[in-house]
């Protein structure tokens, strides 16, 4: 295939038409296997078995800044980190390591589990002010994440409307396909502003905490230590910010996605209404069918050969998760939504020294949600194909409109 194919059918993945259902133009990427732009310094990778082995791969770097296209671009006069150091989402070792340990020495499962019943008030409270027709989106989906985050993290709920307007400006920032493939100009400098403004805010926050701690994730990464070693005040601020942008629409996309399933499949919904035990495989298979983070990136930080392609030091590489989890080579009948399928696979909160720090977060909120949903309106059923932003990598959709 030519180069200028190659792009061609990478830049579809651009174009509005194919958001309701990118499925097909993901098969036909995986078919062509991987695909080579050297004069972007780009591989992209579609097949299961790839992705898997990129993200174990110990020279797959996480930190953009090591990519031969960001070097060209410092060289030019870009700023290399235009909000501060990066959360550890972008780092690699050993500063990855270091810190996601100390985060994880915060974020324990304990302080997961003392959200349940403030998630459970926050659906109750969405749900009980819920009339038909109903968005999905905007009633719940969209507004219940960044409220979890806010209670997490202790940000007074007064302050949740404009934290909310940061975050949805921000989660841009974590888009690889905007990144790398420059088509992210657009709303750079309000990006850039809603980054200051999150930092000035988070830096008053830790100021209030330190003077008064209280029961909550920013009070314990204060006050986290290792063997002598505390988080600094710009890599908490780095990680609150971090926690805030991969925590919000991700979230949204998983329930909002797994709403759309069950409403397709209405055997499916009124199974789990009549089984809240059957939420874990319904969010699994959601993950995996229709994830929240399409794609992700990576840098090859030495010279890699993956899936039989070479790929040259410092080139980056777009992981297409979506497309891997419809493999055939990997999954028996992929196209199909089947929450009671043998044995569920998937790469929907990544793999390795990345995997999702806040993964049972997730899967305890779209529990909540998913079960509540289909509990109360057992006979719901779909109003009108949703809307879809024009977000490539974290896909998610503008309305859900349901019949109660
Ligand atoms: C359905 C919801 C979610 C999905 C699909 C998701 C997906 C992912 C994926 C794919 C990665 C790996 C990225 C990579 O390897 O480059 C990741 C990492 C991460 N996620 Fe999530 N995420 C979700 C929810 C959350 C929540 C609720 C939080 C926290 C409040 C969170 C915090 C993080 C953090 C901090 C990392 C970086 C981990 C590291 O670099 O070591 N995520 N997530």
């Amino acid at each position: 295939m030519t180069t200028a194919t190659a792009q061609a059918l990478l830049m579809q993945l651009l174009d509005p038409a194919h958001r309701a259902d990118p499925y097909p133009l993901y098969t036909a990427i995986r078919e062509r296997g991987p695909l080579q732009l050297p004069d972007n310094n780009l591989t992209v990778f579609s097949s299961y078995a790839d992705c898997d082995e990129v993200l174990r791969h110990p020279a797959a770097c996480s930190d953009r800044l090591k990519s031969t296209v960001a070097q060209r671009a410092i060289a030019q006069g870009a700023a290399p980190r235009p909000f501060g150091p990066p959360g550890f989402l972008f780092l690699d070792p050993p500063d990855h390591t270091r810190l996601r340990r100390l985060v994880s020495k915060a974020f324990v499962p304990k302080v997961v589990k003392a959200l349940e019943p403030d998630i459970a008030g926050l659906v109750d409270t969405l749900l009980g002010e819920a009339a038909s027709p109903f968005d999905a989106i905007s009633g719940l989906a969209y507004p219940l994440p960044v409220a979890v985050i806010c209670r997490l993290l202790g940000v007074p709920v007064e302050d949740e409307p404009e934290f909310r307007a940061a975050s949805a400006l921000l989660a841009q920032s974590l888009d690889p396909f905007l990144t790398i493939t420059g088509a992210a100009g657009d709303g750079a400098e309000e990006r850039l502003q809603a980054g200051l403004w999150l930092r000035d805010y988070l830096r008053e926050l830790i100021a209030r905490r330190r003077r008064e701690p209280h029961e909550d994730l920013m009070s314990a990464l204060i006050g986290v230590e290792e063997s002598g070693d505390v988080l600094t005040e710009d890599e908490i601020v780095a990680t609150c910010n971090l926690l805030l942008v991969a925590g919000h629409e991700t979230t949204v996309n998983l329930i909002a996605n797994a709403i759309l399933a069950l409403l397709r499949h209405p055997d499916q919904w009124a199974a789990l209404a009549a089984d809240p035990g059957r939420a874990a495989v319904v969010i699994e298979e959601t993950l995996r069918h229709d994830p929240p983070v399409q794609l992700i990136g990576r840098i090859a930080g030495e010279d890699m050969t993956i899936g039989g392609v070479r790929i040259p030091r410092g080139d980056n590489m777009l992981l297409l998760l979506a497309a891997a989890h419809r493999d055939p080579v990997a999954v028996e009948r992929p196209d199909d939504f089947d929450p009671d399928r043998p044995s569920i696979r998937h790469l929907g909160f990544g793999k390795g020294p990345h995997f999702c720090i806040g993964a049972p977060l997730a899967r305890l909120e779209a529990t909540v949600a998913l079960t509540a949903l289909t509990a109360r309106f057992p006979g719901a059923t779909l109003a009108a194909d949703p809307g879809y932003k024009p977000n490539v990598t974290l896909r998610g959709m503008t309305e859900l409109p349901i019949t109660l």
